[in-house]
C-alpha cells in the first residue's frame, strides 16, 4: 500500500496495536514448536544439526546486514505525498506537474554524508535530501542536499573528495588534515565550504532545512521544447541551525528523533517545491558556467510548483530506509539530464552501487518499485521475484502473445545539438571565488562570526602550515575581510595569506 494518507496511518497503527500474535512459522511456512530451546541429544548432549529451525535462524541472522552506502550511510526515511500547485506543462510533460491538485506519493531519505551507519547525526556535513516520487509514469528521484551547490564540479574527483573526508585509512577517524589537504587543492570548493560552515550548515533538524537538486536539469514539454531548470525545496517550518555548543552536546540521534516524534504527533513537516528556469541561450550568457554545480543561478525567479508533506514513519527501517535506492538517472518523460559533468557521472554511479549494495533486482523491492507496471526484457539475476510471463523475452517480435513488449515512440528522448572536439579540459569559466565572496557578505555580522568560529575550530586542527595557508588564501580571494578574520582566528600571518592570494591571482 503506497498511498500514505493520514487515515491509512491511523488505521495501520491501531491494527498493529490490537493484533493477536501470529502463529510462528519457519521461512518455509512450517509451524515452529519451540523457539527457545535447541534440540539436543539427551538433556546435556550436543546440539543436533537436524534442528533445521535453529540452523536457519542463525544463518539468516548471520546475513542481516547489507553493505552500508559508501556515502550517506546514516539516514532516516519517511513517507508522504506531493501535491502539485499549478499546471507546469508549459515547461515539462512530466505528469506529476500536469495539473494543480495532482497527488504523487513520495518516499524521502534524509542523511549525513561522511559518517558510518549509526554515526552521530550532529556532524558538520551536508544533509542528503533524496526524494522518490512514485508518479503515474514511473519513478522520479530528485537526489539532492540541503545546500544549493557542491564541493567539486567533475565526477572524476568524487572518490578522492570522499576518501579525504571519510575516516582515515589508518586510524578510521575523520581527520581535518586530510580533508583540508584535499580542499586546499580544490579552489572550486570555496563556495560550498562557505555554505557548510554558515549557520544553516548545521541544521537544527531535518524539518528545518531546505533541499536543492543542485544541478541544472533539462525539462522537455509535449511539443519537444526544452529549457533548463533547478529545483529548490523550501521548508515551511523555516530554516534554523545549531550553534557549535549545541552541536557538541547534541543527542547522537537528534534529527531522527525530531522527525519521527513530529510525524507521530501529527505535526507533519512540509516543503514547497520551487523551480528556476533558463533557456540554453540564457545559460550561455551567464557570467559563470550555468552547468557548474559549484554555482547558484543568481537573481533567477523561482516558481512554486507544489508542496510535499511527510506523514508516515515507515513500518520497518531496513525494508524501507536501508533498502531504498535513489538514483539521479531515475527520471520520467519531461525531465532529462543537463550537461553538468557531476550529474553525468552520477547517472552511472548510483544504480551501479545499488546493484552491488542491495542486489541486481533492487527495483523490485516495495520501497523502490514503481506504481506502474514494469514491462521489458530485463530478467533473472539473484532474487528475481516479479512473475515473468511468456517466452517472448526479446523485442522486436511478431508475437502478439502475453509477455511481448513494444516501445512507445512518443516518449523518445529529446534531441539537442552538440559541437566541439572531444577533450579532457576544465570548464572555461571557473570563477571559483566570486559567489563565495557574495555569500560571505550576505551573512551579516552574526553569521560571519559564526562561520569564523566553527571553521577555525576545524582548520586549527590542521598541522601543516602550507595547507592552512593555501586554504585560507582561497577565502581571502573570495573576500579580504573573510580571509583576514579567518587568518586571525587560526593564528596565521595575514600578510603571508594576502601574498599567496596575490601570487595565485597573477597565474
Ligand atoms: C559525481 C559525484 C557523485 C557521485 C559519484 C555520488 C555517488 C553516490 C553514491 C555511490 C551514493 C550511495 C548510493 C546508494 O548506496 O544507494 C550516493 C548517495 C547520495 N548522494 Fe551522491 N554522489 C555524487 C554527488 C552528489 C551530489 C552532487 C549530491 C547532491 C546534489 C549527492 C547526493 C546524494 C544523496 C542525497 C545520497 C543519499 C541517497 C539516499 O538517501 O539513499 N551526491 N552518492
Amino acid at each position: 500500500m503506497r498511498v500514505f494518507s493520514i487515515v491509512c496511518v491511523v488505521g495501520l497503527l491501531s491494527t498493529t496495536a490490537l493484533a493477536a500474535p501470529a502463529p510462528m512459522t519457519q521461512d518455509s511456512g512450517a509451524p515452529v514448536g519451540d523457539n527457545e530451546n535447541s534440540k539436543t541429544a539427551g538433556p546435556e548432549g550436543p546440539v543436533l544439526l537436524e534442528d533445521f529451525h535453529l540452523i536457519e535462524k542463525l544463518a539468516r541472522f548471520d546475513r542481516e546486514r547489507i553493505p552500508e552506502r559508501v556515502v550517506h550511510a546514516r539516514g532516516t526515511g519517511a513517507q508522504g505525498m506531493f501535491v502539485a500547485s499549478e499546471d507546469f506543462s508549459r515547461y515539462t510533460k512530466a505528469s506529476l506537474f500536469g495539473q494543480a491538485g495532482k497527488e504523487t506519493p513520495v518516499f524521502v531519505r534524509f542523511s549525513t554524508v561522511m559518517g558510518f551507519r549509526g554515526a552521530p547525526e550532529a556532524a558538520r556535513d551536508p544533509r542528503g535530501f533524496a526524494v522518490k516520487f512514485y508518479t503515474d509514469q514511473g519513478n522520479w528521484d530528485l537526489v539532492g542536499i540541503n545546500e544549493p551547490v557542491f564541493f567539486i564540479r567533475d565526477a572524476i574527483k568524487f572518490p578522492d573528495f570522499v576518501h579525504a573526508n571519510k575516516p582515515s585509512a589508518i586510524t578510521d577517524i575523520q581527520d581535518p588534515n586530510l580533508a583540508f589537504d584535499f580542499f586546499s587543492r580544490t579552489p572550486e570548493a570555496t563556495n560550498m565550504l562557505t555554505y557548510l560552515y554558515s549557520p544553516i550548515g548545521m541544521p537544527a533538524s531535518y524539518r528545518e532545512m531546505d533541499g536543492f537538486g543542485v544541478h541544472a536539469f533539462r525539462l522537455v514539454n509535449a511539443q519537444g521544447q526544452q529549457i533548463f531548470a533547478k529545483f529548490h525545496w523550501k521548508s515551511v517550518q523555516g530554516i534554523h541551525g545549531l550553534t557549535l555548543e549545541q552541536q557538541q552536546t547534541a543527542d547522537p540521534n537528534y534529527a531522527t528523533r525530531d522527525l519521527y516524534d513530529n510525524i507521530r504527533a501529527g505535526h507533519f513537516p512540509k516543503w514547497d517545491l520551487y523551480v528556476q528556469v533558463l533557456t540554453a541561450e540564457q545559460v550561455a550568457q551567464l557570467p559563470y558556467d550555468g552547468f557548474d554545480d559549484t554555482k547558484t543561478w543568481e537573481n533567477v525567479p523561482e516558481t512554486k510548483v507544489g508542496t510535499m508533506t511527510l506523514n508516515k514513519v515507515p513500518d520497518n527501517y531496513f525494508q524501507y530506509t536501508e533498502q531504498s535506492a535513489f538514483a539521479p538517472g531515475v527520471m520520467v518523460p519531461g525531465i532529462e539530464p543537463s550537461p553538468d559533468k557531476m550529474l553525468q557521472g552520477r547517472l552511472f554511479a548510483y544504480a551501479d552501487t545499488q546493484r552491488y549494495r542491495v542486489g541486481t533486482n533492487y527495483q523490485e523491492l516495495p520501497v523502490n518499485r514503481p506504481l506502474v507496471k514494469v514491462a521489458n526484457n530485463n530478467q533473472d539475476g539473484s532474487m528475481s521475484s516479479t512473475p515473468q510471463v511468456g517466452e517472448v523475452n526479446y523485442e522486436p517480435s511478431t508475437a502478439k502473445r502475453e509477455g511481448a513488449v513494444t516501445p512507445q515512440p512518443s516518449f523518445k528522448l529529446s534531441e539537442y545539438p552538440v559541437s566541439g572536439a572531444a577533450q579532457q579540459n576544465a570548464i572555461a569559466k571557473t570563477d571559483d571565488f566570486g559567489q563565495a565572496g557574495e555569500h560571505w557578505r550576505s551573512l551579516g555580522k552574526d553569521g560571519q562570526a559564526y562561520l569564523i568560529k566553527v571553521m577555525a575550530s576545524d582548520l586549527s586542527q590542521v598541522t601543516d602550515h602550507g595547507i592552512k595557508l593555501r586554504q585560507v588564501s582561497y577565502f581571502y580571494k573570495a573576500d579580504r575581510g573573510y580571509g583576514t578574520q579567518l587568518a586571525q582566528a587560526t593564528h596565521l600571518d595575514v600578510t603571508e595569506v594576502a601574498a599567496l592570494a596575490a601570487k595565485e591571482m597573477s597565474h
